[in-house]
């Protein structure tokens, strides 16, 4: 059995609602009675909920919360990214196992998921705690021809799909803390850490590992005050393969604009909309520095622009500082 029929399959049961004749599953997809009804039984195998009815055919009623390339294909309507999907049960870190595949046969586009991650990486060299079942653990290969001293505007782009991946599949407002930390109720929910394989003025690929914190139900208390899940501040569990396809799909189009502009012009306004620290006073931290300033928004090169208490204007560049609020995270 081919496993583009089954995708195709949960497709056509997803969007139909209610039931679908076996005989129309076959002529659509051009295959047997028995291949569909092989098709459905590993379907119910792997969690599916679906109803079978002599004569009426298959309703899809219930689906489990798996992460497979068969049930994000089913969901995905984009273009390039996504066309190939490798999901992996435990992985040291999808960046790493991302960057294995980028190094041999990984096309543009591709995605790497995890139930889990062993040695989840962060950034500054942190650890990203990346339990099973509960997040969405997934890196995106990219191979985009721009200069390498653009690539940081990719992560800006990754957390503006992000964020709006989360505001269309859960009734929360998320907000970004720049450069790339989504905020919901003032806590942290995903981070991103972007990797660079490059020459002078060459890019190799660019792998972008986005962590989102979907449906934990506790934190250690060392981080709780800081870090949350999307079902601790919404109180509902999310269907994490939605989520991943939403990611995706609100990231193409920025991406195609970012590629045709070289810079994040177009989807500046809606980042600055969305941005927690804009119009508010900040601590910016520089290595041996410290001062606040008042954060602006971000530029079309995704720099953040700020205003120091002399009224001088200044742009931040990523990865060259830390932003803070006054008396914490955020605030
Ligand atoms: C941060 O420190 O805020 C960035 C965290 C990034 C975590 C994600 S989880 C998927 C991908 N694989 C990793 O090892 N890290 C990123």
């Amino acid at each position: 059995m081919k496993n583009s029929h089954r995708w195709q399959i949960l497709k056509l049961l997803k969007e139909k609602d209610e039931f679908m004749s076996g005989q129309d599953l076959c002529d659509f997809l051009g295959i047997s009675r028995t291949a569909v009804w092989k098709a459905v039984k590993q379907l119910k195998e792997e969690g599916y909920e679906i109803e079978s009815v002599p004569n009426r055919g298959y309703h899809m009623v219930g689906m489990p919360d798996i992460i497979t390339p068969e049930e994000i294909k089913s969901l995905l309507k984009t273009r390039e990214l996504g066309r190939e999907i490798c999901c992996y049960e435990k992985v040291d870190s999808t960046n790493t196992m991302a960057k294995k595949l980028a190094e041999s046969e990984g096309i543009h586009g591709l995605l790497v998921t995890a139930d889990v991650q062993s040695a989840g990486k962060g950034r500054r060299g942190k650890h990203w705690e990346s339990q099973p079942g509960t997040g969405v653990w997934m890196t995106l290969l990219l191979r985009p021809d721009i200069a390498p001293e653009n690539a940081s505007m990719l992560t800006l782009t990754a957390a503006l799909a992000v964020s709006d991946a989360i505001r269309e599949t859960t009734d929360l407002q998320s907000y970004i803390k720049w450069p790339n930390d989504i905020i919901v109720n003032g806590k942290k929910v995903c981070g991103i850490l972007t990797e660079m394989s490059s020459e002078a003025d060459y890019i190799n690929y660019i792998i972008i590992g986005i962590g989102i914190n979907v449906n934990m139900e506790e934190f250690p208390d060392s981080i709780k005050d800081i870090a949350s899940s999307l079902f601790l501040e919404g109180g509902k569990k999310i269907h994490r393969s939605t989520l991943i396809a939403a990611v995706l799909e609100h990231f193409e189009p920025h991406f195609e604009a970012f590629l045709q502009n070289q810079s994040i012009k177009a989807m500046r306004e809606e980042y600055n909309k969305q941005l927690i620290n804009c119009n508010k006073k900040v601590k910016i931290m520089e290595t041996g520095r410290e001062y606040t300033a008042v954060a602006l928004g971000v530029d079309e090169l995704g720099r953040l622009l700020v205003e120091l208490p002399d009224g001088e204007q200044k742009a931040v560049v990523s990865g060259e500082v830390s932003v803070r609020g006054l008396y914490g995270y955020i605030r």
